[in-house]
């Protein structure tokens, strides 16, 4: 338990940690106020027996008992205040910190397994921890300490009971330590389990309209259903083991105040004490097991306190990329790739790549599906670390920017874009804290989003999560009006235009053309039309630049890029 205590404390912040000191003390001194009873008890049996029991020793035992209990219910009133905020708050904090710390970890950790574990553990332990916490923290150390209280006060009555009351508690507590292994064993199939039920979840919801239209039901709610029946047969097979050994531990509570008692009255027979002494010893036994009755129930769950701060620790273990970089205010937005290799896992991906984009110029990159040319975009604000070569911008690696200055000079523009569950007007706002109503206003209209007038709160209407009551199209001119606002020097469209139909694509190819004017702009597998008016066009296959230059300057050679502008040219939505 003590262990538990210290973990936990060191995990809490020191503001929380020392609202759980004084928490502790308080119930010290609720132990004490506990402890006070005996001699009240004691006092009142010794006038009983000796015959001098009158209305002022009923006054007096009773002033005695008294005073500590409304003593003891102010101190176990803020007590449990400390605790309750102390618990809540320090789970609220880490949160915070894991979230923080995630902005850290390169992108190449978040995937599907790794967000249902992320999600677990900020959701379903942190709110354990929380809750478990606030009570347990309280619950425990206040049995043990009245128990330990009133096992040291039995000393000045009979040292004799004392040392079997003492004995009983050692065989309980070790007892006790005992079971929170039993439980711990059970512990990492049961986050398994919790963490296939998330995953389980989170691909059934977040793909529902998949599985609508191929209709998955059978096979996913399958996967869904099963990680239910398996998680629920645990939880019962833990439940039944436990309570027979948890029976048992109440049993040596029992057997604790039995013992005591028997002793007690041999000590009297045998005239080593008056039956005053006896009759408070017998009612000790019945405080101590209550104390301890109470500090047993709660005490399994301290493992799982253990468990809910190691894998609060595991997340923020993850290593994350060096951000001791300097905050710097780009002059110009050039971009150089030297000698560049990348990997995600073993396989290359990028493979010596050497580049070069000067500030307001506009290029494309071009080739096959995997070719890897989104992973080349995403080195450029340092989603991943390089692990061969640099990435400059401005002449400067992009390591030595800290993230937020780094991450300044950046717009991104995807095919899927993902809006905050949240009113129109701060979705875009959060692209640049200060801005005014005319200047979101001015996006909007740039961004071609005339619908917002027609939405029933305007720029007040709040869009569902992930921005699930508007059209794709209307979503992509939002972001789009989005990043007009943030007004960055570089650009990146990774298809952005995939998959537009031609109404749409009128309105979004203005809206771009707003984005992109006098910007670095870096597309990817652009429409023709624009590709033909870039600047310099990088042909990327298996990671390496096979081809560059202008349209016109690759339409001559016979590589590559003319094969697909030939293969594609009656295409509509030119993708490669
Ligand atoms: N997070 C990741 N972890 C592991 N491998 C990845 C990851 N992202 C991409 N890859 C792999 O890296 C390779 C290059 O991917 P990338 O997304 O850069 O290709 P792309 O050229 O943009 O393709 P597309 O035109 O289909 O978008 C692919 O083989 C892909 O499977
Ligand atoms: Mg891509």
């Amino acid at each position: 338990m003590i262990k538990m205590l210290k973990v936990f404390f060191k995990f809490c912040s020191p503001k929380r940690r020392r609202q759980f000191y004084l928490a502790i003390v308080l119930t010290v001194l609720m132990g004490l106020c506990e402890a006070a009873k005996l001699p009240a008890i004691w006092y009142m049996f010794k006038n009983i027996f000796e015959g001098t029991f009158d209305l002022k020793t009923v006054l007096y035992s009773f002033l005695i008992m008294l005073i500590p209990v409304v003593i003891s219910i102010g101190l176990k009133y803020a007590a449990t205040m400390l605790q309750v905020d102390g618990g809540y708050s320090s789970a609220a904090e880490k949160r915070i910190e894991i979230a923080e710390h995630l902005r850290y970890v390169p992108m190449g950790y978040f995937n599907n397994n790794s967000l249902g574990y992320i999600t677990s553990v900020t959701t379903n332990t942190m709110e354990q921890l929380a809750d478990i916490a606030a009570r347990v923290v309280m619950l425990v150390t206040t049995g043990l300490i009245d128990t330990l209280i009133v096992v040291a006060s039995l000393f000045f009555f009979d040292y004799r009971i004392a040392l079997v009351a003492l004995v009983g508690v050692i065989i309980y507590l070790v007892f006790n330590e005992w079971i929170k292994h039993l439980g711990k064993k059970f512990a990492p199939d049961k986050e398994k389990v919790d963490v296939e039920i998330i995953s389980a979840t989170l691909d059934y919801v977040l793909g529902i309209s998949e599985i609508k239209s191929y209709n998955l039901y059978g096979k996913y709610s399958k996967r869904f259903n099963e990680a239910n029946e398996r998680g629920t047969k645990l939880y019962q097979n833990c439940e039944l083991k436990m309570i027979p050994v948890q029976t048992i531990q109440t049993y040596i509570t029992r057997l604790i105040g039995i013992c005591m008692t028997i002793v007690a009255i041999l000590l009297f027979i045998n005239g080593y004490n008056d039956l005053a002494v006896t009759m408070t010893v017998i009612i000790a036994s019945y405080i101590i097991y209550a104390s301890l009755d109470a500090m047993g129930t709660f005490s399994a769950l301290s493992k799982i306190i253990e468990r809910c701060v190691e894998k609060g620790n595991d997340i923020l273990s993850i290593e994350t990329m060096n951000i001791s970089g300097e905050k710097y205010q780009t002059k110009t937005s050039d971009i150089e790739f030297k000698n560049v290799s990348f990997s995600y896992d073993k396989k290359k991906i990028i493979d010596n790549l050497s580049l070069k984009i000067k500030e307001n110029t506009k290029v494309a990159f071009v080739g096959p599906s995997g070719s890897g040319k989104t992973t080349i975009c995403h080195l450029m604000a340092r989603f991943w670390d390089v692990q061969e070569g640099s990435v400059l911008l401005d002449g400067k690696n992009v390591k030595d920017y800290n993230i937020d200055s780094l991450m300044e000079n950046f717009t991104f523009v995807f095919q899927n874009v993902y809006l905050f569950n949240d009113t129109i007007y701060n979705n875009l706002k959060m692209a640049k804290e200060d801005a005014s109503m005319d200047e979101i206003n001015k996006a909007l209209k740039l961004a071609c989003c005339d619908f917002v007038n027609d939405l029933p709160d305007g720029v007040n209407t709040i869009i569902g999560e992930g921005g699930s009551t508007l059209s794709g199209g209307e979503l992509q001119r939002l972001s789009i009006a989005r990043a007009i606002l943030k007004d960055s020097k570089i650009v990146i469209l990774d298809e952005a235009t995939a998959n537009v139909d031609p109404e749409n694509e009128e309105k979004l190819m203005k809206a771009i053309d707003a984005l992109t004017l006098n910007k670095t702009v870096i597309m990817i597998a652009h429409r023709l039309k624009t590709v033909k008016n870039c600047d310099n066009i990088f042909v990327i296959d298996g990671g390496k630049i096979v081809e560059s230059g202008k349209h016109d300057e690759l339409i001559r050679e016979d590589g590559i890029y003319k094969r697909f502008v030939l293969d594609r040219k009656e295409a509509v939505g030119w993708k490669i």
